[in-house]
């Protein structure tokens, strides 16, 4: 295609974005006027909420829709992302499977990304876009308490109900990062080289640079390292997003150059920062299989897994091929789930029978119902509490 040409198709599909946007809110504002939403609670005497950022890549639309059904509650936020290698049609079509649940339409706490990110395996873009995805919830919703990434291949194990019951009783500052300072072989390996992230700057997508010469290991500020799943408070990503200290903004621009940063950025600036470090709790309250030893990414579980996974006390599983048994069986048991349809909670007052949908109609929002799940978190929770307590194993 000629420069004009895809300037002109560019324009077009952004002006059909925007009309098929117009319609699907105009729908929404007609279709949802009947069920009125409850009002919702924020603060001390309420249960947390949670803001998510849901992300994946091309293809996985359905994936991103089942996971967010799964997590859905609400009282917590969501932003959905599909990064730039997927089509606006694809995005669209997102935008479309989210309108059509009614609790999300009376609710309207599910946002997607409009002007996608470009993310490089491995390289300093994925930081980028979680920055992004805390600051854009950050100012879109004032309530709630605790900041989950996931990915398009990760499952719940425990029901919104479960997770808001177990951390009403946590303190809302903390954080659950798995961490730690001891580099070992990635001190070579992932700190020392420099490489490049094309994705910042180059408009096709490919793979990051790595230079020739390696660098120093910093002795400015002591790295720290371990999972790129985590569970962060608000307080913590205020610090990060807004910046008033230079602290996240110089590691920032020191992690633009390191191997897969989503592995070191928040590890680093929470530990080197003296109001943040004792609020560190050292889990990432994900399952993962690894392989020994450790390949790129944990192993796919299967519904060989299915036992373990539930028995583990984690909030989160990963990682899953798309529409595996294994998620049926958790739809099933646990989050008792239909397709299509969101978990159900509490605040579902619908008539639970084959064709109603129990969260088509709602109660208040403010209560919650744990489940059996919830007693093996909360005995997770306790254990890392009082590991927290006891700052033996925090930023070490
Ligand atoms: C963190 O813990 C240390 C050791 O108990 C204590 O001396 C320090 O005052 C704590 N800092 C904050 C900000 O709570
Ligand atoms: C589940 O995965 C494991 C290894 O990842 C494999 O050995 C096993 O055969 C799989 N089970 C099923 C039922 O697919």
């Amino acid at each position: 295609m000629g420069a004009e040409k895809r300037w002109l198709f560019t324009l077009f599909s952004a002006a059909l974005l925007s009309l098929l946007l117009l319609l699907l809110y105009s729908f929404s504002t007609f279709s949802s006027s009947r069920p009125f939403p409850s009002v919702i609670h924020h603060g001390a005497h309420y249960p947390p909420a949670f803001a998510y950022y849901i992300s994946g890549g091309r293809g996985d639309k359905d994936r991103i829709f089942r996971l967010l059904l799964a997590v859905y509650h609400p009282r917590n936020r969501y932003l959905l992302h599909l990064a730039a290698d997927a089509s606006d049609e694809e995005r669209l079509r997102l935008a479309a499977a989210v309108k059509s649940v009614s609790a999300i339409r009376a609710f309207a706490n599910v946002d997607i990304v409009g002007k996608p990110d470009r993310i490089t395996y491995m390289g300093s873009s994925n930081i980028a876009a979680v920055l992004r995805a805390a600051a854009i919830l950050l100012k879109l919703d004032k309530g709630w308490n605790w900041f989950i990434s996931l990915s398009a291949m990760d499952y719940p194990i425990v029901t919104q109900d479960d997770l808001a019951h177990v951390f009403s009783s946590v303190r809302r500052d903390l954080n659950f990062i798995d961490h730690t300072g001891d580099l070992g072989w990635k001190e070579s390996q992932r700190i020392q080289p420099i490489i490049v992230d094309p994705g910042l700057y180059l408009a096709r997508r490919s793979q990051i640079f790595q230079a020739t010469e390696k660098r120093k290991t910093p002795d400015a500020f002591k790295v720290f390292t371990g999972s790129s799943w985590f569970v962060l408070s608000r307080p913590f990503l205020e610090f990060c997003v807004f910046g008033w200290d230079n602290l996240p903004r110089t590691l920032l621009m020191y992690f633009n150059n390191v191997m897969l940063s989503q592995e070191g950025y928040f590890h680093t600036v929470i530990c080197n920062a003296p109001e943040f470090k004792n609020t560190t709790v050292n889990s990432d309250l994900r399952y993962m299989i690894w392989d020994n030893p450790p390949k790129m990414d944990p192993h796919f579980l299967n519904i060989s897994d299915y036992d373990q996974m539930v028995q583990s006390g984690a909030v989160f599983a990963r990682q899953f091929e798309k529409d595996d048994p294994v998620l049926d069986r958790v739809d099933e048991k646990i989050l008792k789930r239909g397709h299509i349809r969101a978990a159900p909670g509490a605040w579902c007052t619908g008539r639970r029978s084959g064709w109603m949908d129990p969260c088509s109609q709602w109660g208040d929002v403010n209560v919650l119902k744990p489940g059996p799940q919830a007693k093996k978190l909360e005995d997770t929770i306790t254990n890392l509490l009082d590991d927290w307590n006891s700052q033996t194993n925090q930023c070490k």
